[in-house]
């Protein structure tokens, strides 16, 4: 089984204790259900991971992958730590009240206003990416005269994708600072000079949807030859290392991830085999999961309408969503698998294509799935939408966007509304025509 849920006596699929077809009748289609049990399972996985080996630790939830007020409330409650790439992210984070000692910054190209927020708000860290940085935010914290601390985001010139790595000498990668053309340690011996900034230790993040442990560890060995090297140069300490994000998780049947723990367990693993190398205190670890928190723990929930039957070609089940609301098929090809939520125990019987309706022809959900024989007003439940999905949701072809329930021990709270006609054009001016010749 590609997901963690179950069906009920009437065959349709429950997520969080709660039967989706009900959710469609109270909050309409296309919808997100969250499994709020599953989102704490996950955080939990980690933290207790680290707990387990003793050792000191921060888990930021990547917001990125799906950041709203209640989403980040429960991050709170799990003691989470939190990254946010955007003055938004960190609205969204204030907003929710989330502790600001546990947030922290990133991008790759920060703005005053952005920098000029988290220093007001007293964020925990901000991971400085470039060099005009450093500039905007000496001056900032100049300005204010108050203190920050940083980590430097290098780029260890190891890209890794789900089950490959590559070995890069110098990574072609806007983010970050590169390890081997020098351009970090440049950054470091900059940092010195400046006192309201600390550098408490060093980041990296090597890509995502990894399912292998090699690319994690590799990226340790390098950032402890870096840190080995300024330890002799400069007497430099590091009182932490980020590794970044990226663990994978599973969307189809083929996906195998590893349980998230095992991850944690190889990064602490050779943590300590390089301290012990290189004689160094063990470091405090974060990681920065986001799809591995969120991804497997929502559906999303759709109306089927037209269904085109090409005899011998293919036959099109078209729902009312697509690509505005599930970028990722369109966008990496992602794959997905999917159920009739209203016939869940039935058997499959024909092949199918699920179409969304977006003018667009790549605008496809998912190609052949099996199903059971498909009507008009069936309910498609599409697993593993949590992460990149409703953040990276859009208005093409003005749909309004869809909305979000998080469901927990049998109970359901809407926690993004769905958008009206009127939010779609709350921006929008009316052009003063004037005759012109
Ligand atoms: N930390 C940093 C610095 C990152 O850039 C990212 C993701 C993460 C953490 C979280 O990575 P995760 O654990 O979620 O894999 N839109 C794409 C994913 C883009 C990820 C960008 N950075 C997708 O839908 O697959």
């Amino acid at each position: 089984m590609s997901h963690p849920f179950h069906t009920n006596e009437q065959g349709h699929l429950v997520v969080g204790g709660v039967d989706t077809i009900d959710l469609t009748k109270k909050y309409g289609t296309p919808l997100f259900v969250y499994d709020v049990s599953l989102i704490r399972k996950n955080a939990r996985a980690f933290v207790n991971t680290f707990k387990k080996a003793g050792v000191r630790a921060q888990v930021a939830y990547a917001s990125k992958a799906f950041s709203s007020i209640a989403m980040l409330q429960v991050a709170k409650q799990e003691n989470l730590s939190l990254d946010v790439v955007s003055q938004g992210e960190l609205y969204t984070a204030l907003q929710a009240g989330f502790p600001v000692d546990r947030i922290h910054l990133h991008g790759n190209n920060k703005s005053f206003e952005e920098l000029s927020m988290a220093v007001q708000h007293n964020i925990g860290c901000i991971v400085l990416d470039n060099f005009y940085e450093i500039e905007l935010l000496s001056e900032i914290l100049e300005k204010h005269d108050k203190t920050m601390d940083v980590l430097l985001r290098v780029t260890p010139g190891i890209e890794a994708h789900t089950h490959d790595y590559i070995l890069t000498g110098n990574e072609d990668s806007k983010f970050g600072f590169d390890l081997a053309n020098g351009q970090a340690e440049q950054a470091f011996e900059m940092l010195q000079e400046i006192d309201s900034i600390h550098v408490i230790g060093l980041h990296c993040h090597i890509g995502s949807q990894i399912f292998e442990t090699d690319g994690f560890v590799m990226a340790v060995r390098r950032l402890f030859e870096t840190l080995g090297e300024w330890k002799q140069a400069y007497g430099y300490r590091s009182q932490v290392l980020n590794l970044g994000g990226g663990f994978g998780i599973r969307y189809t049947a083929e996906d195998e991830p590893l349980p998230l723990g095992g991850y944690v367990d190889a990064l602490v693993e050779e943590v300590q085999k390089q301290v012990e190398l290189y004689g160094m205190e063990f470091p405090e670890i974060w990681i920065e999961p986001g799809r591995a928190i969120v991804g497997n723990t929502a559906v999303t929930l759709y109306r089927t309408g037209s269904i085109k039957d090409i005899p011998g070609v293919r036959k099109y089940v078209s729902v009312d969503g697509g690509m505005t609301d599930n970028l990722r098929p369109a966008l990496y090809q992602a794959k997905y698998d999917a159920v009739i939520a209203n016939k869940a125990d039935a058997a499959l019987t024909e092949k199918v294509s699920i179409a969304g309706k977006c003018c667009e022809s790549g605008d496809m959900l998912i190609w052949d799935m099996e199903v059971p024989e498909v009507e008009y007003g069936d309910i498609l439940a599409v697993f593993s939408t949590g992460a990149y999905g409703y953040s990276m949701s859009n208005h093409y072809n003005r749909f309004p966007k869809a909305a979000v329930v998080f469901a927990e021990q049998g109970e359901d709270q809407l926690v993004i509304q769905r958008e009206s006609y009127e939010d779609l054009t709350r921006n929008d001016l009316p052009y003063d025509i004037k005759e012109r010749v």
